[in-house]
């Protein structure tokens, strides 16, 4: 039997690390209404993170809402692999950026740089420019780089994106919980996963700045059919850079 009556309300519905996420729920939530939210939409069956409105990423803490894609733990090796590629970026884009996660990593790991981050759903780049305001990022509204600034065409020194890259015939096998609530855009790439990223990759020629480079996150299967270079590899996935 727990004691704390959070952590037993979360057990009750099915949360298998409820002491985990009762701590989560009280580091970003004080007011106990906020808290008797959380703890309620989260046992009906809301992700963590959309029941409380923020998400933890690489040390930073971002505003997230339903509908827009949580920043998985994953993604924090592309953001810490992307940056060491480029320590003296001035120019960075983050494609696909939905609530902003790895914008907000490149501005606090490379703080001579000017981030801009841009998606195509209006829900995540209201979402990120809230967190562009306290990071320090500009969020743009459109399709990759069609999307962005068009001053930053060939100056382009960094440009990291998780896009989506999950083949659609695998889709149905994502978790529940997040097939629910996070758009099908985020995560489906077409019949191989990988239509989004022949898009980007047919761009660089014109975005990149000269020694510029592209980083994202695939799946080691996907990274051993395309052409780019592997830099690490979790849980599975690889870090794949073009460029
Ligand atoms: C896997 S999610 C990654 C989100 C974020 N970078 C993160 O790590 O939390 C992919 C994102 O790509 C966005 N997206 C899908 N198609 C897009 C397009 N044509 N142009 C720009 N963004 C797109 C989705 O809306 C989604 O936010």
């Amino acid at each position: 039997m727990d004691s704390d009556p959070i952590v037993a309300r979360l057990r009750a519905a099915g949360c298998v690390f409820a002491e985990d996420e009762a701590a989560f729920i009280r580091r970003h939530l004080d007011d106990p209404h906020d808290i008797e939210r959380a703890v309620t939409s989260r046992a009906s069956g809301l992700p963590l993170e959309h029941a409380v409105g923020a998400a933890e990423f690489a040390g930073a803490i971002l505003a997230v809402a339903d509908g827009v894609f949580v920043p998985r733990r994953r993604a924090e090796t592309l953001a810490h692999t992307a940056a060491a590629q480029h320590p003296t970026a001035r120019v960075v884009v983050d494609l696909g950026c939905g609530c902003g996660a790895l914008a907000a990593s490149m501005t606090t790991r490379l703080p001579s740089a000017r981030v801009h981050a841009v998606d195509i759903d209006p829900t995540s780049v209201v979402v990120a420019r809230l967190n562009g305001r306290r990071y320090g990022f500009a969020a743009h509204h459109g399709s990759w780089w069609d999307g962005l600034p068009s001053d930053l065409r060939g100056r382009v020194d960094l440009a990291v994106g998780y896009l989506p890259h999950v083949p659609t015939h695998e889709v149905r096998h994502i978790h529940a919980d997040f097939r629910a609530h996070e758009p099908l855009g985020a995560v489906d790439g077409g019949s191989d996963g990988l239509d989004h990223l022949r898009t980007v990759l047919a761009g660089l020629p014109d975005w990149l700045a000269p020694g510029g480079r592209f980083v994202t996150l695939l799946s080691a299967e996907q990274a051993r059919r395309i052409d780019g270079e592997v830099l690490a590899r979790v849980d599975g996935d690889a870090v794949v850079a073009f460029g």
